[in-house]
């Protein structure tokens, strides 16, 4: 039996440990991009957004007893998924870098949505009210990213027949 204030906590190192991964993605595209200055713009304030939700997840975190000295430990932690992406220098890496960035955010929003439901089981309004905070950001940035595939794909199609640097 496990108290379900447990599994709270370990949802939300594993969250925090996805934020970490999310600001070195984030990082890495931002610097990179060169010709999509509308995209570059846009992953830099979803950047500023993803320290902002750290901060969140750090002020939760502490309150439920389980502090910096655990975060450290979860840099560890970090999965392979967003590594592949942010140090990709394909030839269409502007183009897989947006569809990996779309799936990532699926991957925060399906993430928020079980804290919610962890932190409402629990009665942790403090907890509920910050992912409820987070969750529009990050279904926002997915709409975004999916809204402008198509001028991102168009672009980097008329830059490549072009002859043009295009890749980023
Ligand atoms: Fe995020």
């Amino acid at each position: 039996m496990t108290d379900p204030k447990e599994h709270l906590i370990d949802w939300l190192r594993n969250a925090y440990a996805m934020e970490k991964q999310a600001e070195s993605m984030l990082k890495a595209q931002a610097s990179r991009l060169e010709h999509y200055p509308m995209l570059k713009g846009r992953i830099e304030q979803h950047l500023d957004e993803t320290l902002s939700q750290q901060k969140l997840l750090e002020g939760c975190l502490d309150r439920l007893g389980s502090g910096p000295s655990t975060i450290k430990d979860l840099t560890a932690r970090i999965s392979a998924m967003g590594q592949a992406v942010g140090g990709m220098m394909v030839s269409d890496e502007v183009v897989k870098g947006g569809m990996a960035g779309y799936v990532f955010e699926h991957f925060e929003i399906a993430s928020y949505t079980a804290l919610i439901a962890a932190a409402k089981s629990v009665g942790d309004t403090e907890t509920q009210r910050c992912c409820e905070t987070i969750l529009p950001q990050e279904v926002e940035m997915a709409r975004w990213l999916l809204e402008h595939m198509p001028e991102v794909v168009t672009a980097y199609l008329e830059r490549s027949a072009a002859g043009e640097e295009a890749k980023r």
